[in-house]
């Protein structure tokens, strides 16, 4: 079972294998940005800093080969594989990787 760690809030959970991290955020009772759930509107994009995740299937609106090339992913669709550490963008994706950055290390 893979700790996530979401660096927005400083808390790590434990994700049950083959959950996605937004479903184990939302049972830890974490508000999580998110709309559909499914990988269609991209409200979950997040950062992921570290470790590895499987990604389900989900929209190019969603999210870009260019964008999961950058590191991004959708939580509601990533199921962590690996302990991993993550940073939600939320709806004014203003978090830069070099704020993601200073977020992971700290
Ligand atoms: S909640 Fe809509 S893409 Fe993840």
């Amino acid at each position: 079972m893979p700790d996530v760690t979401l660096l927005d809030i400083g808390r790590t959970i434990a994700v049950p294998d083959g959950q996605t991290i937004l479903s184990a955020a939302l049972d830890a009772g974490i508000d999580y940005p998110h709309g559909c759930k499914s990988g269609r509107c991209g409200r979950c994009k997040s950062r992921l800093l570290g470790g590895q995740v499987d990604h389900l299937d989900h929209t190019r609106f969603a999210l870009t080969a260019e964008e999961r090339e950058a590191g991004l992913i959708l939580a509601c669709r990533a199921v962590p594989v690996t302990d991993a550490k993550v940073a939600w963008l939320g709806e004014a994706r203003t978090l830069g990787r070099s704020q993601a950055e200073d977020l992971a290390r700290t």
